[in-house]
């Protein structure tokens, strides 16, 4: 891995304290980074940040409770630190609750990231690594999907990952001072290994393998399989999950490419290989050593049969490959489940505002 400058050492992480954020801030800790990390705890915990430290054996360097959107505290952390490179996890990631609110997701993930941008540009930082999804290509035809497939995004969710992408887009091609990556997740799920950090949805879950986890452990009668009558080999529609620790590994790489070439460069993250929502249940079921309980359900409004990475590019670009399967995904996410069976809240969060 040639570089032509150091690596980053001060990194600002929004969202630090999000699912994958915390995982990440973990990553950066054992590999030297410096960590500052701002969220305003919609959708997560201080609790997170104690784990994280835990896990690591150091401290994040500094912690900031604040809204992204809130320009002049966003400025202030600017100010005190000295920020090589922001990773921005920092938005709002339900696609249902996008349909409900979109007004609220427009402002949070292209507002957000603006705002961020702006503060950015003024403390003239320009390295940046953007969380973006695989649902902004949408109902895209089968086959495993490259970043050159056309963006068909179908819900505010989406549509505000593709807006952001625009974005910066724009930026990189007027700003040559820019570097950004742009990572378009797949389905990223597990924990980390210790069993201290997971995926602690509120209330319901919207995604697949933290309902399960839940099924597994008690605290939900069954599974709905939503759909069995899709065009696909058992007829449960097929995903490519990705480990987040593999997810987190890949935002270290972006960081250490970063100083490589000026511009954007997008990616998506996947495994390349699809399993279908019965293979899940089956991959965990295995897991945890029984069988896991569910029922067919209609298809759930807005799901496509199939959506699998072409995870080419970023292999060639970096040399790197995720390096854990389903079978880790899921042995993961059950220890994190077991050992906290009401999430974080079992600790010091308190009582869950919905469930
Ligand atoms: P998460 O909700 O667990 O983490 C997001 C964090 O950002 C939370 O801690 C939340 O409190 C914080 N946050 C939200 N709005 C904020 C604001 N205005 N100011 C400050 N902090 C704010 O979500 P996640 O699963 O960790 O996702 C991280 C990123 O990855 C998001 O941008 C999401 O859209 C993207 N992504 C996630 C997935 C997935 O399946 N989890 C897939 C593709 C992309
Ligand atoms: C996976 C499969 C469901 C729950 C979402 C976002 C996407 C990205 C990743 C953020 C689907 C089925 C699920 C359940 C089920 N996130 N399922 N019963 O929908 O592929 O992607 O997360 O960027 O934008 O859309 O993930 O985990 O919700 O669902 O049968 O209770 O599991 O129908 O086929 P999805 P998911």
């Amino acid at each position: 891995m040639a570089r032509s400058e150091p690596v980053p050492s001060t990194v600002l992480v929004t969202g630090g304290a999000g699912f994958i954020g915390s995982h990440a801030c973990v990553d950066l800790l054992d590999h030297g980074y410096e960590v500052i990390v701002v969220d305003d705890y919609s959708n997560s915990t201080p609790q997170v940040l104690t784990r994280v430290e835990r896990i690591a054996g150091r401290f994040v360097g500094a912690v900031y409770e604040l809204d992204i959107r809130d320009r002049r505290a966003l400025s202030a952390v600017f100010d005190r630190h000295a920020v090589d490179a922001v990773v921005h996890f920092a938005a709002h990631k339900s696609v249902s609750g996008s349909t409900r609110t979109p007004v609220e997701y427009y402002d949070t993930n292209v507002g957000g990231t603006t705002a961020l941008l702006r503060t950015m540009q003024e403390h003239g930082v320009h390295r940046l690594v953007f969380s973006s999804s695989c649902s902004v290509y949408g109902d895209a035809d089968d086959g495993p999907l490259d970043e050159s497939t056309p963006v068909r995004p179908t819900n505010p969710y989406a549509a505000s990952k593709w807006l952001c992408e625009q974005i910066l887009a724009d930026v990189c091609r007027r700003r040559p001072e820019y570097t950004v990556m742009c990572l378009r997740y797949f389905n990223p799920t597990g924990a980390h290994p210790s069993g201290l950090l997971g995926e602690d949805p509120r209330g319901e879950p919207d995604n697949l393998m933290p309902y399960i986890a839940q099924v597994a452990v008690g605290r939900r009668e069954r599974l709905r399989v939503f759909g069995h009558d899709y065009p696909t080999p058992d007829g449960t529609a097929i995903r490519d999950y990705i480990h987040v620790m593999d997810t987190v590994q890949a935002h270290r790489v972006a960081l250490d490419h970063l100083a490589d070439a000026p511009g954007m460069h997008v990616y998506n993250l996947g495994l390349g290989r699809g399993s279908s929502v019965l293979d899940v249940v089956a991959a965990f079921s295995a897991t945890c050593g029984r069988a896991v309980p569910y029922e067919f359900a209609p298809r759930r409004p807005g799901d496509v049969a199939e959506l699998v990475a072409d995870a080419g590019a970023v292999a060639r670009a970096w040399g790197w490959r995720p390096a854990l399967d389903l079978a880790d995904m899921c042995q993961d996410a059950w220890r994190f489940q077991r050992l906290n069976p009401d999430g974080y809240a079992g600790s010091a969060r308190g009582p869950k505002t919905k469930d």
